[in-house]
């Protein structure tokens, strides 16, 4: 589905990651994993051709997707992408359907998977008879919730998700996973970029940025509180 091969990226005389290299394959869920300003955002941007690599190639059937045009570059996002924020990136103040209706379908919808209806993607999420609802009244785990609604309306090949759990409790982050989850089994190949040991687990394949592994003092210190002498 997608190959990295020797990705770079660097501002100035600063490099962020360099030799990154995997693939992930439809049905497949990597979780992409390491300190706060290792990369994660970064490098699901460049997936995203949202930010461009200093080096390196990143393959969807066999075409280096970095060097797209913008015509090309506008038909990847419309036919293959999907994004799943933690801040969930939706029209605040417009309905849940009318969150759910600018999911543009591609025009090459895998053949065997098509999308769910509005109605149908709303019940899994357990947020069915809602659509008429503001979005700005939501809690944001139904935010979120309404968020993968539309992933699963678009049906898109490629699912990027940048921390999508960040923000939820433990109910509405396993709901979000398992429904990731749900989306590569049908098909779908699926990047998660998470700090969260159980999202983590929930994956296929892990990949590192960053020093964490071999670096112990990159270990978060943890504050003592003196003992109470009183
Ligand atoms: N345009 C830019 N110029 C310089 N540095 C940048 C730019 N964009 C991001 N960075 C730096 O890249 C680092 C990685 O950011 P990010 O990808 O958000 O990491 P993560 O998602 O792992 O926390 C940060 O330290 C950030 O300051
Ligand atoms: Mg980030």
């Amino acid at each position: 589905m997608i190959d990295i091969e020797n990705l770079s990226k660097s501002y100035g005389s600063r490099t962020l990651w360099s030799d990154v290299t995997f693939t992930v394959a439809r049905g497949e869920m990597l979780a992409l994993v390491g300190p706060s300003g290792s990369g994660k955002s970064t490098l699901l941007n460049c997936l995203g051709l949202l930010d461009k690599p200093s080096a390196g190639v990143i393959r969807h059937e066999d075409k280096d997707i970095t060097r797209f045009s913008r015509r090309e570059i506008r038909g990847f996002r419309r036919d293959v992408l999907g994004y799943l924020f933690q801040n969930y990136a939706l029209i605040e103040n417009a309905t849940v359907a009318e969150n759910l209706k600018v999911a543009v379908k591609p025009r090459r919808p895998l053949p065997d998977q098509p999308g769910k209806t509005i109605a149908e993607a709303l019940n899994r999420v357990g947020l069915g008879g809602r659509e008429n609802e503001t979005i700005h009244y939501l809690s944001g785990g139904e935010q979120q919730r309404v968020a993968l609604a539309r992933l699963m309306v678009k049906r898109p090949a490629l699912v990027l998700a940048d921390e999508p759990t960040g923000a939820l409790d433990d109910a509405n982050a396993s709901t979000v996973v398992d429904i990731l989850r749900e989306m590569s089994e049908s098909g779908c190949a699926v990047v998660i970029a998470t700090h969260s040991a159980s999202v983590r687990e929930q994956c296929d394949r892990v990949f590192a940025l960053g020093e964490s592994e071999r670096d112990p003092s990159h270990k978060p210190q943890r504050l003592t509180v003196p003992l109470s002498t009183t």
